[in-house]
Parts: C-alpha cells; structure tokens; sequence
C-alpha cells in the first residue's frame, strides 16, 4: 500500500529504511504539483517500469510562481491526487507544505543561466530559480536513482538537465514523452481554466506545431520563415495572443540564425510556444530530430 507523508522527517525515514530492507532497488521520483492528469499518469507508470520504488511528490512550489501568477488560483486537489497516484502504483507520496519545504525564506540560489534566457525565462522572470530550488531540494530529500520529467515542459528538463550535470547530483533525468487529449491539445492543469471557446480554438496549438514539422522540410525553408508561418497559423484563431513563438537548438536553447536553411540543419532544433486564451498561458512544443 501507497504510504503518504507530509513532513520531510517522515519521507527520509521511510526511504533509509527501504534503502536498507533493499539496497539494491533504484528509486524513481516523479516531481508534480498536483492536479493530476494523464501527463502525470504517464511519467509515474514510467517510473513504475524502470525502478522498484516510486515516489510522486506533489507540491505547489510558491517560488516558481510571478507575482501576478497564478499560484492562489493553482487547481489542487488532494483527494483525487491520492487516488490516482495509488492506482498508478506509487509506493511514497509526498506532500509537504510550503512551511515544510520553506520554513525560512532560503538564502541560497539555484540559479541556471543561458538555458533560461529565452522562452518561458524571458517571460517569467525568476520561474526558472523557483524551479532549481525546489527541485534541487526534492532531488536531496529523496535522493532518487532517476527523476521523471515531461517533454510538455522541454526548457525544464534542460534546465535541471544542466543544473544535474554542473552540480555532479547523482540522478538520471528521464524525458517522458508529451499526453494529449484526442484533438492533440497538449494535457495540462492548467486546461480547467479554458471555456468552451478557448478549449475549441487551443487545438491551433498542436496543429500548427504537427504543420511546422511538415514545412520544416520544404527545400529552402528558413527559421524566421518557419516561425512566421506557425505564428500566422496561430493567429488565425481569434482568442489566442501569443506569447512567443521560437525556434532554437535543443537542449542549448540557443537561436537558430533567421536565413539559416533548416531541411538538412545539423543541430536538433525545438519550436516552442506559449500562447495565451483569456487568463490561461498555454505551452506546447515538438522536436525536430535531423535525419
Ligand atoms: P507540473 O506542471 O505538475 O508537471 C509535473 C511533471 O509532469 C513535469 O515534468 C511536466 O513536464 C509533466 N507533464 C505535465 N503535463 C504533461 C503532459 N501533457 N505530458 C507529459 N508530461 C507532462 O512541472 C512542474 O509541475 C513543476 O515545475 C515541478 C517540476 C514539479 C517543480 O515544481
């Protein structure tokens, strides 16, 4: 049976007792803020297939969050979240408080540069600090063999990516593929806040992304051409106003030059998007592998 803990004492004594009953089990950690959905389900069954004890932490991490964000409206909840974690088989839950995780405000930084100065970095500035602490924190309490991340957020694996290989923190970062609702609308929280109609026109989302694979191919097809034709696609819907629209390198996250020819581009590139309807900032984005 699933064991839930919500203090830090609690977790690590759970777990030194597992590391010493099974030395040899890996440990797999799923960090989530809750709400969980599809996307969550996939990285815990991952989890669940690759190490002998899974852990899910579900915490909404105030620090990741701008001051005109939406932290106090973050969906929550708990009851539901327990039911689904225990259905995808997870041995330890953990969900601690703010005050547990932050008794004082930390006087230390993780701070990760380059790969967070463009995308959702240049648009939430400190998002990404938010994210290495918590992360960096969770990764110390639990000390997981493997730590499970979705491709939904692709400029957060790089990110903790980076800050495990700078800091030498002794887990392997898995990227799990992105879950999406039948129309292709990528799987988020956040998708509660749609109405009707913002639901109905986010499909541009993930139909000018399946497009942009199409046009990346044409012969002589540039970045800033390819950029401009997925951001006109996307303005065809009349409630989205787009955030960004950007093509770089993946996992540098570096630009890709506007006449550069993308069909035979060496690098492996990443067209990402945040793009908002009403209140609600959507992100989606697809890699594209060269051939
Ligand atoms: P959250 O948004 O709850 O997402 C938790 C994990 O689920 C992330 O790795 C995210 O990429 C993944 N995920 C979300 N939607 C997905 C989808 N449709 N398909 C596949 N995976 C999906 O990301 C965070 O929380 C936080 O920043 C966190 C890492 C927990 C730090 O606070």
């Amino acid at each position: 049976r699933m064991i839930v803990c919500t203090t830090i004492n609690e977790a690590r004594a759970q777990l030194a007792k597992r590391r010493l009953d099974a030395p040899e089990v890996a440990i797999g950690l799923v960090p989530t803020m809750g709400y969980l959905h599809e996307g969550h389900a996939s990285l815990m069954r991952r989890a669940k297939e690759e190490c002998g004890y899974t852990v899910l932490s579900v915490f909404v991490n105030p620090l990741q969050f701008g001051p005109n964000e939406d932290f106090d409206r973050y969906p929550r909840s708990a009851e539901q979240d327990i039911a689904l974690a225990e259905a995808c088989g997870i041995d330890l839950l953990f969900m601690p408080t703010v005050s547990e995780m932050y008794p004082v405000k930390p006087l230390t930084s993780v701070i990760i540069d380059s790969v967070t100065d463009r995308l959702c970095g240049a648009s939430r500035p400190g998002h990404f600090d938010g994210v290495g602490i918590v992360v960096c924190k969770l990764f110390h309490i639990i000390e997981p063999h493997r730590a499970y991340f979705g491709m939904k957020d692709a400029q957060q694996i790089a990110v903790v990516k980076r800050m495990v290989d700078d800091l030498n923190m002794p887990v392997e970062i898995v990227p799990c593929d992105t879950v999406r609702e039948d129309d292709g609308l990528a799987k988020s929280s956040r998708n509660v806040y749609l109405n009707e109609q913002e639901r109905q026109q986010a499909v541009v989302l993930s139909k000018s992304l399946q497009a942009a694979e199409h046009w990346l191919r044409e012969p002589g097809m540039t970045a800033e051409r390819l950029a401009g034709m997925v951001r006109k696609t996307i303005e065809e819907a009349p409630l989205a106003v787009i955030d960004y629209v950007e093509l770089l390198t993946y996992p540098d996250l570096s630009p890709v030059e506007a006449q550069a020819l993308l069909p035979n581009y060496p690098d492996t590139l990443i067209i990402a998007l945040a793009v908002k309807f009403g209140g609600t900032r959507l992100i989606d984005n697809r890699l594209f592998i060269p051939l």
